[in-house]
């Protein structure tokens, strides 16, 4: 088995994952939410504390079955790296006192495994990958990530959380956003849909973020209505993109990760987009969209098959902005 360790951000989580067969033997997950909801966001010296303490408490399932245990997979980049830390500490540990190896987890490239979960990899893959760090399209093929398109700004989930904190709505912004829309009027205010006349290929979140607070100050519409109306023209940018990218590049199968992944609106318009486009649409289940240990675990059988190993001394943690 392969023991995996994720703390990039707000979530401690481990798992076991058999290399056999890909099967998830164990997975554990505390997540700060409620801890860091009170500032409107993560806090990184609170979020490293918490996982000093989550992370030795639910490694204590894992000691019935060290014996089982091949190589220990930790998230290292990119992330916060007061956070990765705590978790890097950790596998250094068990690596020296099982004597196994180490495998070092690239974040992004974890996500997209949240798709392979207890399945086969599929290969070649689009990918847009939406979550609180990063907004882009990737490319994966023969293990190998490309980026076709990045944001210049915010990222998707990191909008909701701004819109959120704007519309005093608490943290995290996505799940609560997308609950005031359901109950809101997506056609009530016009939001600019941004780049949409460009002929870039990227995304921009700020903008809208910005007509958003323009259209709170006016106080004309209800939360429930703004937040429909924001999600709509969110959900419209990335179509736009999408399409631009679907209309020159040919691969067949196409899959959204990454924590907004859950958003339910974004999920039916990729349906009906690659309806459109003759292309399969891949999602991982729910509980695997946002940070888990899972999904690393996963890419950390792929790697250990590859010996794909790091040694302890090269090892440290890398920041959102690498
Ligand atoms: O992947 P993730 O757990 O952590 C990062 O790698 O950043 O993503 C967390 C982000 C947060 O910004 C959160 O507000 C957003 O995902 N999110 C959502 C939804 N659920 C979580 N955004 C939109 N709609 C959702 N339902
Ligand atoms: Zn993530």
């Amino acid at each position: 088995m392969i023991l995996s360790i994720e703390s990039s951000c707000d979530d401690s989580s481990i798992a076991l994952t058999e290399i056999a067969t890909n099967k998830l033997i164990l997975h554990k997950k505390i997540s700060q939410e409620n801890d860091h909801s009170a500032y409107g966001g993560v806090v990184p010296e609170l979020a490293s504390r918490l996982h000093a303490t989550a992370l030795p408490k639910i490694l204590e399932d894992v000691l019935p079955l060290t014996a089982q245990i091949k190589a220990v997979a930790v998230t290292t980049d990119p992330g916060l790296s007061v956070t990765l830390l705590e978790g890097i500490a950790m596998a250094k540990a068990v690596s020296i006192s099982l004597d196994i190896p180490l495998i070092a987890i690239n974040h992004l490239q974890a996500h997209i495994h949240s798709l392979f979960i207890e399945k086969q990899q599929i290969d070649p893959l689009l990918v847009l990958l939406i979550s609180g760090g990063h907004t882009q399209i990737i490319k994966y093929q023969n293990g190998a990530m490309k980026l076709l398109a990045t944001t210049l700004d915010d990222s998707v989930g990191e909008s909701f959380d701004k819109v959120a904190k704007m519309l005093d709505l608490g943290y995290p912004g996505g799940p609560i956003v997308e609950e005031y829309a359901k109950r809101g009027d997506k056609d009530a205010v016009t939001f600019p849909v941004p780049l949409s006349g460009s002929p870039k290929l990227a995304f921009s979140l700020s903008g809208l973020k910005n007509a958003v607070r323009l259209e709170i100050e006016k106080n004309q519409n209800s939360k429930e209505d703004i937040c429909a109306s924001f999600q709509h023209a969110v959900t419209k940018h990335l179509l736009q993109k999408s399409k631009k990218i679907f209309k020159s590049d040919a691969t067949k199968d196409f899959a959204i990760v990454g924590g907004a992944s859950a958003n339910q609106t974004i999920r039916q318009a990729y349906e009906e987009l690659c309806k459109q486009y003759n292309k399969t649409l891949h999602l991982a289940p729910l509980e695997f969209c946002s940070d888990n240990a899972a999904m690393v675990g996963r890419l950390g059988v792929e790697k250990y098959k590859q010996k794909a190993f790091s040694k302890l001394e090269d090892i440290d943690a890398n920041d959102r902005s690498s």
